[in-house]
């Protein structure tokens, strides 16, 4: 087949036009989402240790920590709140560990200036074996709106041969049925390509395994390190957009497994990749240096562009990944991370970013917090081993 005078294999062309098809498919009509969530999840830090202090002082530390001016607004309890169903079909949660039951915490939450969320799962059980939400969709959703849920994680644990786009189909018409605004975050780990299908379904979908607090590789039995999940997600930036994003899983930064350069690339190249901006750390005990990255409001500011664009990676060749992220200012966004063991020194070439060559442009700096000066054909600075210089381009 002749495309623009060059031989294209024909299948090349049918997953040209699948991509630009799905990627334009109408996003959710739940108008959630228009930049990406950004909160703190249970689940990296406590998973099934969960319960209703620990909720309560996350929701506490958001606030005084000041990560609720930096933007973070959810607080979602993930699994493990659940124990069984009562007589009427209705979920119940765990007593002893939320004694006071999920309405009052929600209402705490609430009372902080903050939104609330829960999990499910799409299955017979959720992925620790507590009850889920198959056969249940319109019950539960309803029991979450009455509870003031405003978002919930759906997973995809112990589903046997259900078909995905259904099931959470089902769940999106459940959560609309209510009424109530409930951000839907799909937990279905790219299995079935939700890019491809779940604009119209979810307000973000994973598209990976579930990360591991690391740098790089693959867990024994599931997970990846934080650039082995950016090499899942980097080539998906076409399908994200305001109300339906790609999700490479929740923040490691601030957990212990990385060290600060790393955590800096993690939370640099989440931005630069519009991610949802979930913190899975222990908010009360927060260090200063895990502070200084979760509120780097310049970085912020990269992932929460109202454009929507996620960015794309330019290179990915000598140990240098570049991801580039036009801005709605006219601005780009740029990250340069140096995978390699030793300290490099990268170069930018203005072609990289699509700009023209001889250009003046200006370069603040968004971890030094500096403007850099005027730069004309490319921009070049030593990153150390497994760090990100994060720039952005006037
Ligand atoms: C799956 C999800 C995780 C977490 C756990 C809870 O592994 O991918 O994010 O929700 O289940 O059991």
């Amino acid at each position: 087949m002749q495309f623009r005078g060059e031989t294209v294999p024909k299948s090349l062309l049918v997953a040209a036009c699948l991509t630009w098809f799905a990627a334009s498919l109408p996003a959710l009509d739940n108008g959630l989402a228009k930049t990406p969530p950004m909160g703190w999840n249970s689940w990296n830090k406590i998973g099934c240790n969960v319960n209703e202090d620990a909720v309560k002082k996350a929701a506490d530390a958001m606030v005084s920590s000041g990560m609720k001016d930096a933007g973070y607004q959810y607080i979602v309890i993930d699994d493990c709140w659940q124990v069984s169903r009562d007589a009427d079909g209705n979920i119940v949660a765990d007593a002893k560990k939320f004694p006071s039951g999920i309405k009052a915490l929600a209402d705490y939450v609430h009372g902080r200036g903050l939104k609330f969320g829960i999990y499910s799962d799409a299955g017979t059980k959720t992925c620790a074996g507590r009850p889920a939400s198959r056969g249940y969709e319109f019950q539960d959703a309803r029991t979450y709106a009455k509870w003031g849920v405003d978002y919930l994680k759906y997973d995809w644990c112990n589903t046997g041969k259900e078909n995905a786009e259904a099931a959470y189909s089902t769940m999106r018409d459940a959560l609309a049925a209510t009424g109530r605004p409930i951000v839907f975050s799909m937990c279905e780990w790219g299995t079935a390509k939700p890019w491809t299908w779940a604009a119209p379904v979810g307000n973000l979908w994973r598209t990976t395994t579930d990360i591991l607090d690391r740098w790089e590789g693959k867990g024994k039995d599931y997970g990846a390190g934080a650039i082995t999940i950016v090499d899942m997600n980097a080539g998906l930036a076409d399908y994200a957009g305001p109300g339906h994003w790609n999700d490479p899983d929740m923040l490691e930064v601030g957990n212990g497994g990385m060290t600060p350069t790393e955590y800096r690339s993690h939370f640099s190249l989440w931005a630069i990749m519009a991610a949802p901006l979930m913190a899975g750390n222990d908010l009360d005990a927060m260090k200063p240096e895990t502070g200084e990255i979760l509120m780097n409001k310049e970085a912020i500011a990269i992932d929460q562009d109202p454009l929507g664009k996620q960015g794309k990676r330019v290179r990915h060749a000598n140990d240098q990944d570049i991801f580039v992220k036009p801005l709605a200012d006219g601005g780009v966004a740029v990250t340069m991370t140096n995978r390699g063991k030793d300290t490099q020194t990268i170069t930018l070439n203005w072609a990289d970013a699509g700009l023209p060559a001889g250009k003046s442009v200006a370069i603040r700096d968004l971890w030094q917090h500096k403007d850099l000066g005027t730069f004309k054909d490319s921009f070049s600075a030593p990153v150390p081993s497994h760090g990100t210089v994060m720039i952005r381009m006037k």
